[in-house]
């Protein structure tokens, strides 16, 4: 069943959440705007526009999370790793969009929750969640609409459409998270456990397709790694989706997540240092391998809230 929160795990939750995902948000928006053709510089203009709103959100979210953040979160490697400073410094000279790096570093510095949340700053955040709700919801038909003039043949870009339906997802997903919150609907921000699992498999598989058909031809045995990540990613959410799963088998189903989510990080991890290495033949630029690395490590977080006897439902 679910609870109202204290204003505790509430203001943890919500900066928690906004930490990582207005970072995610900005950075689909870099993403987007790196793909788009010279003759779509209008697409581009909003793409930068979106990127400077999430800014916005994260810098609000960080000047609020002094000593209110998690320490699992901190810890996660979620909000930021040790390579996403010079990945945004490489992908800003690779592509010449600005990339606010000066966020990364007050981030890297946030120190963790010491018990004494100011219990003052519930408005504020409740008005952030607001806003982060009406810019996620612009940005989430942004990219719909994008889709649609991809689909239906009208734009092209530097990314696959599944990119944007899988960007999209992602933008839905922080959607459903914040409303929740804002409609205090669960004590802590971790929506079902097993809604999660089979959300984050799929999108776990999908990193690892994108990253296949972004690698060069001649890198044979990453390619390789990476559909072979795929396909265990696919096996995993059939299985999550399974009918009638029995409560028995939910402990090893978790533990096959875990397993296949450290592997599939510590191959981002890889690859994001190979690119920065220059060491990598591929159309991927270190942002987003780096990005992709901080969502499994997300996932790994909550894989890692699991306990025997609880089966996450709220
Ligand atoms: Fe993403
Ligand atoms: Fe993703």
């Amino acid at each position: 069943m679910s609870s109202v929160p204290m204003v505790g795990d509430f203001v943890r939750e919500s900066l928690d959440l906004h930490l990582f995902m207005a970072r995610i948000m900005k950075e689909h928006a870099i993403f987007m705007q790196a793909g788009f053709l010279p003759k779509d510089v209008n697409y581009v203009q909003q793409a930068e526009q979106f990127k400077c709103q999430f800014d916005e959100i994260l810098k609000e979210a960080i000047m609020l999370s002094d000593c209110t953040a998690s320490e699992d979160v901190l810890k996660s490697g979620e909000l930021v790793t040790s390579t996403t400073l010079l990945a945004e410094k490489k992908t800003q000279e690779m592509t010449g969009i600005h990339i606010e790096s000066s966020l990364t570093i007050e981030e890297l510095r946030l120190k963790a929750d010491l018990g004494t949340i100011p219990q003052d700053i519930k408005s504020h955040v409740q008005w952030l969640n607001q806003k982060a709700i009406e810019l996620a919801t612009a940005f989430a038909e942004f990219k719909a609409m994008i889709l649609d003039q991809v689909t239906k043949c009208c734009l092209v870009t530097n990314l696959f459409p599944s990119q944007f339906t899988h960007v999209y997802r992602e933008a839905l997903f922080y959607l459903k998270v914040l409303k929740r919150l804002q409609n205090n609907q669960f004590v802590d921000a971790r929506v079902d456990l097993l809604e999660q699992e089979v959300f984050w498999d799929e999108i776990m598989g999908e990193h690892a397709e994108f990253v296949a058909h972004f690698l060069d031809p001649s890198e044979k045995e990453l390619c390789r790694k990476a559909r072979d990540f795929a396909r265990r990613f696919e096996k995993l959410e059939h299985k999550m989706k399974g009918e009638g799963l029995p409560a028995s088998s939910f402990g090893q189903l978790i533990q096959e997540n875990l397993s296949a989510t450290l592997a599939v990080a510590e191959f981002k991890a890889s690859g994001t240092e190979l690119i920065l290495a220059c060491q990598l033949k591929s159309l991927l630029s270190p942002l987003l391998t780096d990005h992709t690395l901080r969502e499994a490590n997300y996932y790994l977080r909550i894989l890692q809230t699991w306990k025997p006897g609880y089966l996450g439902r709220g």
